[in-house]
């Protein structure tokens, strides 16, 4: 596997290796040494190329402070290596050992409530902590300088899923760090009380040493600022401490290539350092975790969302974990893949860029937290039908990996997302509204439904490849990003801002001027005059998002009241559908067009959704939130214009599709997400790599089926 040095960041990034990492997550220490030989065996028999083995056994690399142990990973990396096997190596600092939290128990997380972690988890460490960064240089080093020239070793992950569990820490060696990173930032205390609106409830500082660190509901609500800053912190920490490691990590062998496996996405900016010290990011995917708790649109959709999604931050990626059976800890337990559907779900990542694949796990634990998790092998350590669909995805692996490997994936209509500073700015104070990500799914849902590659890109990234650009509020505009949209409307691009979109500053204070204020105001020619709620359908009402954690009064149920539930519709394209979340009453300028109004009570008549000739092109503006009507009624009256096609055209309902292409060649995923049969009344010409026939009218798919279909 060779490395070459990584392209700066982008949704179009491809991988940086020459090869299609394919293999588990290995936990060697689990089992009994005499199960070693036949891993290997076994793992090399069904097309398996790479481990990922060490991120929860620093209490085995360190068994005393200063006293390091290879002994038995030495043994499990030659093993494996002698048969054909290479491994991927992870700091193991998602578990400090007891011997350390006993010793240094200032390296232990604080919560919001000041109690601090205990031991007997993990990620009980807290990542601003100099101690324990001290004492993660040195596990780091030492590892890093053991290995540096084990040929069998390829490649590092950092720590294991940063912030999943927690992101948070109220501990003093946190407040000690915020204070510095804010002296950093402000240089002085008049600047940061300017920031943070230190004249509004007499929440100003003297000096930094007095700052505090932003307690929720201690016992009322703080400034935005200050939490917005908060979070930024906690981010830049996070970098930090991952960037210690990867400093190392680098000056050792330079060969190495270094990744994250993400998790859940939680103050990290990985657009920012973060992503930038590494070679490329991973994303964990378990798409059933989802299934039960939320209205997702079920597995399928939501792992396509969420791939999406981590591919905006830096392109194509691995999947170091990607769910192949039940899935459970103490507290839950997953749906189970169905026969056929574990490979299914691993084409859709390929499909949507993952360029590496690791299923998790070789074979469950025995002992632990996770012992119903279940793997590739079962407890009894028989290979069964996941051990077949592993060897299934192999081959397809083998089948396409010359044509897939330089592709990245077709955004046809691309969602603004990827941005660190709005992504928090919302929560700080989210108005009872979407998140601009809750708001996006229901557009990324739409498309995914009707096989229209979408996916989502910051408005820095490059914009030529997109037909569309939907910017879901954005409150914290930077209007640098405005030329971008110009630009890519002027060259014949379809661009729709949303609502409320740069309606707050940098420091998270409202602006001054009438909204969306500056060069935004200028190309989208609309000026917000006011704006209201509407309450949502099926919603709870004003204390469900505003107000979680407030002690506030909340009346037992009664009926619905008329005032609460003022219906507000609009019409566009012809038909009447009920608005949700908000509405705004714009003015207009004399060369914008009406292209929807609001059709009831004292909004009448007014603009609802806008449009105006920028070049080639043109900007909507959406004076409301998206609904699964609205998102329909776009594809017709912006999406189709801007000459956004589906990929297949009458895709029946749980088909996926989506396309990665590079210059010379385009490969069409079409994959049955459903437990049946599936016609498709025509396919575009090509050859599936998979099957080596060519593709027509009246394919049937066979449940959880999978072409990969070289266009032409
Ligand atoms: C991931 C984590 C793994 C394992 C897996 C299944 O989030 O990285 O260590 O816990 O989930 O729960």
């Amino acid at each position: 596997m060779k490395r070459s040095k990584p392209a700066p960041l982008s949704v179009w990034r491809t991988l940086n290796l020459d090869d299609f990492m394919l293999g588990v997550p290995h936990y060697p220490e689990h089992v009994d040494e005499s199960y070693w030989q036949r891993d290997a065996e076994r793992m090399k028999a069904i097309g398996f190329n790479t481990v990922r083995m060490g991120e929860f056994a620093w209490h085995i690399w360190e068994p005393y402070e200063g006293k390091f142990d290879f002994d038995l990973f030495d043994r499990a990396i030659d093993l494996l290596g002698k048969a054909g096997i290479n491994t991927i190596l992870c700091t193991p600092t998602a578990t400090p050992p007891r011997w350390l939290t006993q010793n240094y128990p200032e390296v232990l997380r604080v919560d919001r409530n000041g109690r601090r972690a205990s031991h007997g988890s993990r990620q009980h460490g807290d990542t601003t902590s100099p101690v324990l960064r001290q004492h993660s240089r040195r596990i780091t080093t030492a590892m890093a300088e053991h290995y540096r020239d084990n040929p069998y070793v390829i490649g590092w992950q950092t720590d294991n899923e940063l912030n999943t569990t927690v992101s948070e820490s109220f501990s003093d060696s946190a407040a000690l760090a915020f204070r510095n990173f804010l002296r950093h930032k402000y240089e002085t205390i008049d600047a940061l009380n300017f920031a943070w609106g230190g004249h509004f409830w007499a929440t100003a500082y003297d000096n930094f040493d007095q700052v505090v660190l932003p307690f929720p509901m201690a016992p009322s609500y703080l400034s935005p600022g200050h939490v917005q800053d908060y979070h930024r912190f906690l981010a830049a920490a996070t970098a930090a401490f991952q960037r210690d490691q990867v400093d190392i990590l680098r000056a050792t062998n330079a060969d190495w290539f270094i990744f994250h496996n993400l998790g859940n996405l939680t103050d990290i900016d990985f657009r920012g350092q973060f992503g930038q010290d590494l070679d490329f990011i991973g994303f964990d995917i378990y798409p059933m975790l989802y299934d039960e708790f939320r209205r997702t649109g079920g597995h399928a959709a939501t792992q396509a969302l969420q791939l999406d999604v981590c591919r905006s931050y830096s392109g194509n990626f691995i999947v170091p974990e990607q769910a192949s059976g039940l899935g459970s800890q103490p507290s839950f337990t997953t749906m189970a893949p169905e026969p056929g559907e574990m490979r299914r779900m691993a084409l859709s990542s390929v499909a949507r860029g993952a360029d590496g694949l690791m299923f998790f796990r070789w074979r469950p634990a025995h002992f632990g937290a996770e012992i119903y998790w279940m793997g590739i092998i079962d407890h009894d350590d028989v290979p069964r039908r996941r051990y077949e669909e592993a060897r299934h995805f192999a081959s397809d692996i083998r089948k396409i990996k010359d044509r897939l490997l330089g592709t990245s994936v077709r955004i046809d209509v691309g969602i603004a997302g990827a941005d660190f500073d709005n992504q928090e700015a919302h929560k700080t104070y989210p108005i009872g509204l979407p998140s601009p990500l809750e708001d996006a799914t229901l557009l990324h849902r739409h498309c995914y439904k009707r096989g229209i590659s979408c996916g989502f890109i910051h408005p820095e990234d490059d914009l030529t490849h997109l037909k569309v650009l939907y910017v879901p509020h954005w409150v914290m505009w930077n209007q640098k990003w405005t030329q971008k949209l110009e630009a890519f409307a002027s060259n014949g691009g379809a661009v729709i801002v949303g609502a409320m979109t740069g309606t707050r500053d940098v420091n998270n204070h409202i602006i001054r001027e009438q909204a969306p204020g500056g060069a935004l105001a200028k190309l989208t020619g609309i000026r917000v005059e006011e704006f209201g709620r509407i309450t949502a359908t099926g919603g709870e009402g004003l204390f469900q998002r505003s107000a979680p954690e407030a002690g506030l009064y909340v009346p037992p149920d009664l009926p619905p009241s008329s005032s609460a539930d003022r219906k507000y519709t609009l019409e566009i394209g012809g038909r009447l559908i009920e608005a949700e979340h908000l509405y705004e009453l714009v003015e207009t300028g004399d060369d914008v067009e009406v292209i929807g109004t609001w059709a009831n009570r004292f909004t009448k008549g007014r603009a609802a959704i806008t449009s105006r000739k920028v070049g080639k092109g043109r900007v909507v503006y959406v004076a409301t939130y998206l609904t699964e009507a609205l998102a329909a009624i776009l594809e017709e009256v912006v999406l189709a214009d801007a000459g956004v096609a589906p990929l297949v055209a009458d895709l029946p309902a749980g088909i996926e599709v989506a396309m990665r292409q590079a210059e010379d060649r385009k490969l069409l995923f079409v994959l049955n997400t459903l437990e049946t049969e599936q016609k498709i009344g025509s396919l575009p010409h090509g050859k599936d790599l998979l099957s080596g026939k060519r593709t027509g009218a009246d394919e049937a798919l066979e449940p959880y089926g999978c072409r990969v279909i070289e266009l032409g």
